[in-house]
């Protein structure tokens, strides 16, 4: 149902923003239990860098981006200080503040704890996977030309490429693994799938956050929460290189596509 409190500037694509300070939070705080037993996924290495910090400073490499927030896992803030500060950002991501806070036990969570951190002159925010540590400045950039625009949440996202089939409820005592009942197969032409970094109006996401408790898992994407208050969400193009890294395989591809950036730009 539309938030009838939402005023019409935050609802509604309006004319450009006067400009305030882009942020990004990043929810680096998972377990990453699809990637096989180790260390919570946004440490492991990538090309012998911690995957967070690819991803920190994929976002600081934006011109518009003056504050990352990172949220780390909730006993391990202090350790992801200490990590940043032993990979300080290249001089080409200018003057980008970073700072840490503890996550929560979903996702929802600890990008919830990742707003309240923010400063009162923060009016743009992104929320960025660190676990898509090589998505291009280019979509970041993208993303944040957008809101600034006047939409008040937009999202990167690329066409489907398998054909999705919807499932009904498992049987009753059910094995994992057992077959699945088919009830549904969505037109595939119509279907997007999404990626981060999110972004939004601040004042628009803080409200999504504050309208939707955190129940069972959680969201699993902020501007889901957006489009429960009936605000409009638009897409912009994707990158085929913002992948999110969540199984064994991603991680293989993940350093090919490194590998070929150094060799091909010294990345
Ligand atoms: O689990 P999933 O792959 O959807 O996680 C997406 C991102 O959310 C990851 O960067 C992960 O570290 C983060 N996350 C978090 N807090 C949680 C669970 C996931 O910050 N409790």
């Amino acid at each position: 149902m539309p938030d009838e409190s939402m005023s019409a500037e935050t609802a509604e694509s309006g004319p450009s923003r006067a400009v305030g300070r882009t942020a990004v939070v990043i929810p680096a705080a998972g377990r990453g239990v699809r990637l096989g037993r180790g260390a919570p996924k946004a440490l492991r290495p990538l090309g012998g860098t911690p995957m967070l910090v690819h991803a920190v400073r994929a976002v600081a490499r934006a011109r518009t981006v003056s504050l990352v927030v990172v949220v780390a896992p909730p006993d391990g803030a202090a350790t992801v200080r200490t990590l940043l500060d032993e990979h300080p950002l290249p001089d080409s991501a200018g003057a980008t503040d970073v700072l840490v806070v503890p996550g929560g036990e979903t996702r929802q969570e600890s990008v919830a704890r990742g707003l309240t951190a923010l400063p009162d002159d923060v009016d743009v925010v992104l929320v960025h996977d660190a676990a898509r540590p090589l998505v291009p400045v280019e979509t970041v950039e993208d993303v944040v030309a957008a809101v600034r625009g006047g939409a008040p949440a937009v999202v990167p996202a690329l066409p489907v490429t398998d054909t999705v089939k919807q499932v009904g409820p498992p049987a009753p005592g059910a094995l994992p693994g057992a077959p699945e009942p088919v009830v549904a197969t969505p037109e595939r032409a119509l279907l997007r799938a999404v990626q981060t970094p999110q972004g939004f109006d601040r004042a628009t996401l803080v409200k999504a956050h504050e309208h939707t408790p955190s129940e069972g898992e959680g969201a699993t994407d902020d501007a889901g929460l957006v489009e429960r208050m009936g605000v409009p969400v638009v897409l912009v193009p994707g990158h085929e290189e913002a992948f999110k890294v969540t199984r064994p395989l991603d991680l293989v591809l993940a350093e090919a596509v490194l590998a070929r950036r150094r060799a091909t730009d010294g990345f």
